[in-house]
């Protein structure tokens, strides 16, 4: 299966740079045996994770409370010990780690990009910019002592090498302490459509089958996995050394639901092929007909997400005005592929469209909330997860 040539996904262009943009082709595939579902080709991660890396998770409220849920779920269960140490791989700009910070917990968080380091350092939180890997792992032993627990949020499924991940989590948790990462669920992808959770920063959707056989082979296992409405529907797992705490009964309970699903089997991803072209043509459909009638179409969230569909559509600037972001980093250029401008947020209510394309899928409830003027005003909203159709906005 094939999505065609990409851009990096988060590589919004500056105008005068479009010629200079770097492409690869975004091709998925699945391993029968093991299951699991990646993409075979990946820009180097110093193309993707560097000083001008343009996502940052304070952008949505909901995240940040989410955040502080997890924190605090962390905190009743598993750090029992005086003392605790926890690392966080991938902090991005320290939206989790602020929630020990506050209640002077020992901490790091590791971060690849430098601007977002920066910004967590901002809020008080302890962060080394490097990626994740053995020597990182070893470092941090060696100047803070083992972790109780490693924290990860949207950010192991970025990275190609999972036994790397795997051999430095040996390296840095205690006997007894746990790995705790959320990711993107193929559950859910494979339920929704949503074909636009794969793009260069996403190697990997996975599933309970895919991460027990992943870490099977290094003595660990999944001891817990919690369902997440986040990021459109995400699993949070919870990874021990093998025989070292009970395994909950969720994991019976959702291994089932996998099973239900057919996760296993390569028909469902055959099958999934086909959906994906299907939305493509219904949205590519309805774009251009409502242009047709002279409509006024805009986006909203210029998504790492948007990036997959515009670029696998053919989507342009002639169908789509500009797609309205709360990111500063991100206004003011092109969006990477399609080169759609992207403009503050302040353009779109400053002149509603007729129908606006919800980018930010995965942010509804949020954005209909906020949005009420504009349904108010007659304003459109055009969605592609779990179909393509016109909604008003009030579900
Ligand atoms: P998100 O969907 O979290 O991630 P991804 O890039 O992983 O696909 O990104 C949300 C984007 O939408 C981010 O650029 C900020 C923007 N946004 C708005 O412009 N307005 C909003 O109200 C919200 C919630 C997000």
């Amino acid at each position: 299966m094939s999505f065609g040539l990409q851009p990096i996904a988060n590589a919004f262009v500056e105008p005068s740079q479009v010629k200079n943009e770097y492409f690869y082709e975004l091709k998925p595939a699945f391993c029968q045996e093991c299951g699991t579902f990646q993409i075979m080709e990946q820009p180097s991660p110093e193309l993707m994770f560097h000083d001008q890396y343009a996502f940052f998770t304070r952008t949505s409220r909901r995240m940040v409370q989410h955040f502080n849920e997890y924190a605090n779920w962390v905190k009743t269960h598993y750090l029992t010990e005086t003392d605790p140490f926890v690392v966080e791989i991938g902090c991005n700009d320290g939206a989790m780690l602020e929630n020990f910070s506050k209640s002077t917990i020992r901490h790091l968080g590791i971060e690849p990009s430098a601007n977002t380091a920066a910004e967590a350092s901002k809020y008080g939180v302890d962060t080394i910019n490097t990626f994740f890997n053995e020597a990182t792992a070893n470092q941090v032993v060696n100047k803070y002592g083992q972790a109780d627990v490693v924290l990860a949020a949207n950010v192991i499924c970025h990275i190609p090498d999972l036994h790397s991940i795997a051999e430095s989590l040996n390296i840095l948790l205690k006997d007894n302490g746990v790995f705790i990462f959320e990711e993107p669920y193929l559950g859910n992808m494979i339920e929704n459509t949503s074909y636009d959770q794969l793009y260069d920063e996403h190697v990997y959707i996975f599933s309970l089958k895919s991460v027990s056989s992943w870490f099977e082979s290094f003595n660990m296992e999944i001891i817990d996995a919690l369902p997440q409405d986040t990021h459109g529907g995400s699993m949070r797992y919870v990874i021990a050394r093998s025989g070292t705490r009970s395994i909950s009964s969720r994991i019976f309970e959702l291994s089932r639901r996998e099973s239900e699903l057919k996760l296993d089997n390569i028909n469902t991803f055959l099958e999934f092929s086909v959906a994906c072209e299907r939305s493509r043509h219904d949205l590519v459909t309805l774009v251009r007909e409502l242009r047709s009638k002279g409509k006024r179409i805009v986006g909203y969230g210029a998504t790492s997400k948007s990036t997959t569909v515009l670029n696998y559509c053919g989507l342009g600037p002639d169908d789509i005005e500009f797609i309205s972001d709360t990111t500063p980093i991100k206004q003011g250029k092109l969006t990477p592929g399609s080169h759609i401008p992207v403009r503050p947020y302040p353009e779109f209510q400053a002149n509603y469209p007729d129908y606006t394309v919800l980018f930010a899928w995965n942010h509804k409830a949020e954005i209909f909330r906020k949005e009420g003027i504009y349904r108010s005003a007659g304003g459109k909203w055009i969605t592609f997860i779990p179909s393509v159709s016109v909604i008003s906005g009030s579900e």
